[in-house]
């Protein structure tokens, strides 16, 4: 079995590190002999989308060796989300969305023939049975009866990116009022969930 733990706060000392860090003691300890693949995405450079992205929907077997050398930081990523069976991503709200980090990760992983292919004129995911646990923390509140839930463009959109690369066990754990007085109250909430989530 094998789990990637991604993390993609900015920050060294963050809620959505240390629970991920949590998740993965506690799937470590489920799953005794388990390989765990650690990616900091706040450490990794990953380079934008450039025009020479156009090579991931060329043959493989006609790449030259300078577009295999511009797809192998996406090569490597990929090959990362393949090998795994459980999936934990650390995401903390960043203005409404997702972090800049997660966004690249995500350019690079989405890829023809890799995660997703097109089959009777529309496209299907090709990850298939991976469970993924997505862990948010924000600074307020989303949640359905908030008055500000249609400000949530992180889990809507985790949910359809993930979907469209194949991801369908997919579960979201939020840690909300972090820039609050009951961030503590918060977190200690969360933290009590990991580990039957871990299972
Ligand atoms: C650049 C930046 C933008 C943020 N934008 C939002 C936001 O739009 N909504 C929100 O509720 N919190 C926002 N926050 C607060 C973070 O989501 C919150 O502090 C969270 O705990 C950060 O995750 P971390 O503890 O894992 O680093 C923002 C924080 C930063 C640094």
């Amino acid at each position: 079995m094998k789990l990637l733990h991604i993390d993609s706060s900015a920050r060294a000392i963050s809620i959505s590190r240390r629970l991920t860090a949590q998740f993965v003691e506690a799937w470590k300890r489920n799953h005794p002999g388990g390989d765990v693949i650690y990616r900091d995405l706040a450490t990794t450079t990953i380079p934008a989308v450039t025009d020479d992205w156009a090579a991931t929907f060329a043959d493989p077997a006609t790449l030259t060796p300078v577009q295999k050398a511009y797809l192998s930081i996406s090569d490597e990523l990929t090959a990362e989300l393949q090998a795994a069976d459980t999936i934990v991503i650390g995401s903390p709200m960043y203005n409404y969305s997702i972090s800049a980090p997660l966004k690249a990760w995500l350019d690079q992983i989405v890829r023809m023939g890799k995660t997703f292919a097109i089959g009777a004129g529309a496209p299907f995911g090709l990850l298939g049975d991976k469970k993924t646990m997505v862990i948010t923390t924000r600074g307020g509140v989303y949640g359905p009866d908030s008055p500000t839930a249609a400000l949530d463009f992180q889990e809507p959109y985790l949910r359809a990116i993930l979907g469209f690369i194949g991801v369908s066990d997919l579960t979201f754990l939020h840690v909300e009022r972090q820039l609050k007085p009951e961030a503590e109250i918060e977190f200690a909430a969360a933290a009590a969930q990991i580990n039957e989530l871990a299972k």
